[in-house]
């Protein structure tokens, strides 16, 4: 049996489906390609030369082996999984479990292989609090894995400081550190030097991988393994991503055909990207690729350090749901935008539409259609409907939804994320303004030798009352 493929269709991007106003021309089709084609050749060579490891994940037997074996000791005796991070440390877990656990994962044990799943990537009182009161007396078949890669994020070492005195006052030193794995710097930062001194077990992030870019690495490895996600299967569909986007000729090459897009727009006043799946397991790779999209393009200066305030604003929706609530803006509010649907094309799960009362016979025409039927053709619907008003729309196309798919996926948004980097002539591997934040949150919480920033945020912050109305 073929592998189910993932596949860009760009069709309708096109000028002959939108017109020459908003659509691509053949002859810009033509400069997209020559001026991205020499950019795998780079990109190729970053990869070889060791500048870009994340590439590399999918092929490291050693990661997946360490969480296997964890994942083995640990999997028995635990019934829920808490992971606290955030960002890169928790989207990419957290769009995994969406994507390829059901639905009623956490509710339904006949339906889960694993245990229940809660990813906190927020310090919100009342939510960590209910979920507290919640656990109770489970502390000790909940295993808390704490992910930070630079191991000095305020909100991970917050979640983290709570749970670890919890389980101290309840369980006790040796049981407490049972229960706490740590996902972080092999070396560096706070999380690291407190894994060693307590004696956790620990998982690695590897060394030059930004958070939005770790996912296939034991920070989104574990909580999928645990939860019974076929991670080799994951990592397989990544590889074999790999193969098609490294490939030199731009036209066979997804990742670099859907950079080359999406910069084409950008430059054409359409900035902003809707990534709108009609999937709800895909739902939440969506919020990963916001992140991916958003940290990594949104940048001040480019590679020559001139100031250039450059990035598309990346945007999720969810088919059909927002049909109802964002179209009537996609159609007739500004044509800034550019689309790209995520479509199922076999869903692993299906369910007949019933019978139509007979006192509503108008209904009939739905009944006994499969529910995937409806649910594709209103992405049809919608898409038919952009295009009417002149709007470019890609479609990312699943054969259908597993680990192997979902991998491929991954793998290939990261790449054409690399892509976007270079046409943009920026770097996409930094995030120099979430950093200030960071900074700005320890000066606030009163961390020594921030004094003076602390200053400048509160006359900036402090609420002024001749402003309050
Ligand atoms: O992509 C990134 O690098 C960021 O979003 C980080 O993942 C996020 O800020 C969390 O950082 P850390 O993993 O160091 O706690």
């Amino acid at each position: 049996m073929p592998k189910p493929e993932v596949k860009l269709h760009y069709k309708n991007v096109m000028a002959d489906v939108i017109g020459d106003e908003h659509g691509i021309t053949p002859e810009q089709l033509k400069d997209l390609a020559q001026t991205t084609a020499p950019l795998i050749q780079q990109l190729n060579k970053e990869r070889q030369n060791g500048e870009t490891p994340y590439r590399d994940l999918p092929y490291s037997s050693e990661i997946a082996q360490q969480v296997e074996e964890l994942v083995e000791e640990l999997g028995g005796r635990c019934e829920n999984l808490v992971v606290f991070g955030i960002g890169g440390s928790a989207l990419g877990n957290i769009a995994l479990q969406t994507a390829l656990n059901p639905y009623m994962h956490n509710i339904d044990e006949n339906q889960r292989t694993g245990p229940r799943l809660f990813v906190f990537d927020n310090v919100d009182p009342p939510q960590l609090v209910s979920f507290l009161d919640w656990l109770g007396d489970k502390l000790e078949k909940t295993i808390f894995n704490a992910i930070s890669k630079s191991g000095w994020t305020a909100e991970t070492a917050v979640q983290f400081t709570i749970v670890r005195q919890l389980l101290l006052d309840k369980l006790g030193p040796d049981d407490c550190k049972k229960q706490i794995i740590t996902t972080t710097d092999a070396n560096q930062g706070i999380l690291r030097r407190i894994a060693n001194n307590a004696g956790f077990k620990s998982l690695i992030v590897p060394e030059d991988i930004g958070g939005r870019f770790s996912v296939l690495s034991a920070v989104g490895l574990f909580s999928a393994a645990m939860c019974g996600i076929d991670i080799d299967s994951l990592l397989e569909g990544a590889r074999d991503m790999d193969a098609r986007v490294k490939c030199e000729d731009f036209y066979r090459n997804p990742a670099a055909v859907n950079a080359a897009i999406n910069y084409h727009f950008y430059n054409r006043g359409k900035r902003i990207s809707v990534m709108m799946p009609y999937s709800y397991h895909l739902k939440d790779l969506s919020d990963w690729y916001r992140q991916l999209w958003a940290e990594s393009l949104g940048k001040k200066e480019d590679l020559t350090g001139n100031e250039v305030h450059i990035g598309p604003t990346p945007v999720k929706a969810l088919g059909t749901t927002d049909q109802h609530s964002q179209v009537q803006l996609y159609r007739e509010g500004p044509n800034d935008k550019l689309f790209t649907f995520l479509q199922v094309r076999n869903f692993d799960r299906d369910i007949k539409i019933g019978p139509a009362p007979n006192y509503a016979q108008e209904l009939g025409f739905l009944a006994g259609k499969d529910l995937s039927e409806l649910l594709n053709n209103e992405k049809k619907a919608t898409e038919y409907a952009l295009l009417e008003s002149k709007r470019p729309c890609l479609t990312v196309i699943f054969d259908r939804v597993n680990a192997y798919t979902v991998g491929q996926f991954i793998y290939l948004y990261e790449v054409t994320t690399s892509f976007a980097g270079a046409l943009f002539n920026i770097n996409p591997y930094d995030q120099p303004a979430v950093e200030l934040g960071k900074e700005a949150t320890f000066a606030l919480m009163g961390k020594g030798g921030y004094e003076n920033l602390t200053q400048e945020i509160q006359s900036f912050t402090d609420v002024d009352e001749d402003f309050l109305v």
